[in-house]
């Protein structure tokens, strides 16, 4: 099996990058008229523009040419068609299944899957109707106003990102929260705003085991039986979302109010599924579907189009191109979206979960990077605040831009602001300031001489610094479930290259160990153990 740097088509990427790594994309635009046409592509109303990488025609043939080698089409057949792919867990990969919309069947060890994901998707449905239209009421009869979302990483960031993305669209009786965080100070400060006669908590965890989760889903039970006092309470107040039917029940949650997924579901990948019920609740479920369609759409381009035009593996490849090829280690996301503020951390699991891997498919280590840092947050907070790393920084940094055309919040010139900043940005990334430009400037200020001279340095723009803008015309569910499929299926295309398992996570496993053995000892309930100095002194120091 060879591994991917053996690959033919990275040979001659390495070749090529050679020639072709300190061409200035000012130049390359110059050159040829068409190239905003030849690297641009539409998907639906969504516009995504590549133009602006360190590209040639040839560079983008030969990133093809390395997708098509690592059999980046027959792995994705693989996936949508059940195969075990995930091999370390010995599980199949298929939220694709949970947004299968046109509900062709999908087997796992030769068990249709679509009739279960349709059966919950009806529970959410009935569910989150109940709940909106006041049909469902807190044990003392008042209405539902405010949901508690308990979950951490994949249980919380899908959700929690998606209901601020549509917020135009959610019920203005129900106030959203997200608890994740073990610090006590997240619970407390949510709980501060809810009456428990009218909160309902969902308590999203895959496992129902996850530390952080079970204490926070532990202290909100203590909360509301403060003041309801009945034991039955619960059943009116508390909703679970899990994989795990004796541990739901062990904590004490009716089953009848358990939404199933499943282990073929991975935690990043699961916003889909019932973990996405906060997101039903607040939006409906119309819209809920809504999202899961633009996800289907995304799932039949990347499925059914050729590499040339397939967007998640152009995006994929260019990362690779950069990660690879110009040793970058970063990759920034840059959203001029206020209500997708808190996408890049969605991002960030997604991307750095999965690929984050330094073990291959045969489990030997590899010898190229792999996964990048993914960061970053809204556009123009960012400009007054890490972009001059960006601009003059002695890092290659490539961004991804989001925008909408048309913002949600129509005030003022509010939107042609926030829009001129992100073209603004992209380009100015690009084009730079040479030092004839910046010269120019300062004699026109006045300046000559020395004087000149000294500041002339601190003008200059290298410029030649990567992005893809993506523009969208408005937020709405399908365009946004088209989004995030787009950024999972560019996850799963590097992974492949990469030879790695992009759907385990290992290296969670490490830290949660040790936190069970230090927990009694920072409690001082047991003698402080074998350590080294550092944390001996750091024990020592919490146990005061
Ligand atoms: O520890 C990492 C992780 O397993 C993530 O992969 C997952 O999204 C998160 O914890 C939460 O897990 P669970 O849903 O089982 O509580």
């Amino acid at each position: 099996m060879p591994t991917p740097i053996d690959l033919p088509a990275w040979q001659k990427l390495k070749t090529h990058h050679a020639e072709v790594a300190n061409l200035h994309l000012r130049d390359l635009f110059a050159a040829d008229p068409e190239r905003f046409n030849r690297f641009s592509r539409q998907f639906g109303d969504t516009l995504i523009d590549f133009s602006k990488h360190r590209i040639t025609p040839e560079t983008f043939d030969l990133l093809l040419e390395l997708a098509g080698q690592a059999e980046a089409p027959a792995w994705t057949k693989r996936t949508f068609s059940g195969e075990i792919i995930n091999h370390t867990e010995k599980r199949a990969v298929l939220h694709v299944a949970l947004r299968n919309r046109s509900n062709t069947p999908i087997l796992v060890d030769g068990k249709d899957v679509m009739p279960g994901v349709n059966a919950v998707l009806d529970q959410i449905r009935q569910f989150s109707e109940q709940v909106r239209s006041g049909a469902w009421r807190g044990y003392t009869g008042e209405r539902i106003c405010d949901v508690v979302n308990i979950g951490i990483g994949g249980s919380d960031l899908g959700p929690k990102m998606v209901c601020e993305a549509l917020a135009p669209y959610g019920d203005p009786n129900l106030r959203m929260h997200f608890v994740s965080n073990v610090d006590g100070s997240h619970i407390v400060d949510v709980l501060a705003k809810c009456q428990p006669e009218t909160t309902l908590f969902i308590i999203a965890s895959k496992t129902f085991t996850t530390q952080e989760t079970m204490t926070n889903a532990h202290t909100a039970r203590n909360w509301l039986l403060g003041t309801l006092q009945y034991e039955s309470a619960v059943a009116r107040h508390f909703v679970a979302v899990s994989t795990n039917v004796p541990k739901v029940k062990a904590f004490g949650i009716d089953t009848a109010n358990m939404f199933e997924f499943w282990d073929w579901v991975g935690g990043r990948y699961s916003l889909w599924s019932a973990i996405g019920l906060p997101i039903a609740l607040y939006v409906g479920m119309d819209n809920f579907i809504g999202l899961l369609e633009g996800a289907h759409a995304m799932d039949r381009h990347f499925h059914d189009t050729p590499l040339n035009d397939n967007l998640p593996v152009i995006l994929a490849m260019l990362g690779i191109w950069y990660d690879n090829f110009f040793e970058a280690d970063s990759q920034v996301m840059l959203v001029y979206d206020e209500y997708l503020r808190s996408l890049a951390n969605y991002l960030q699991q997604l991307d750095m979960e999965s690929n984050g891997k330094s073990v291959d498919r045969q489990s030997h280590p590899v010898n190229y990077d792999t996964g990048p840092i993914i960061w970053g947050g809204p556009g123009n907070n960012g400009q007054h605040a890490f972009y001059q790393l960006l601009h003059q920084g002695t890092r290659l940094i490539p961004a991804d831009f989001l925008a909408p055309v048309h913002s949600q919040s129509p005030i003022g010139e509010h939107q042609p602001i926030l829009l001129s900043n992100c073209l603004a940005q992209a380009e100015a990334l690009m084009m730079g300031k040479t030092e004839a430009q910046a010269r120019a400037e300062l004699q026109a200020q006045g300046l000559s001489g020395d004087a000149l001279e000294k500041l002339l340095p601190n003008k200059v723009f290298a410029g030649n610094r990567p992005s893809t803008t993506i523009l969208y015309k408005r937020l709405t569910p399908t365009t946004l479930g088209s989004l995030i499929a787009l950024y999972e299926h560019k996850v799963f295309v590097q992974g492949v290259v990469w030879n790695i398992n992009s759907f385990d996570q290992w290296g969670v496993e490490l830290g949660k160990q040790l936190a069970n053995v230090l927990l009694p000892e920072i409690r001082g309930d047991r003698p402080i153990g074998v350590h080294d100095a550092s944390t001996v002194g750091l024990l020592q120091y919490c146990r005061g």
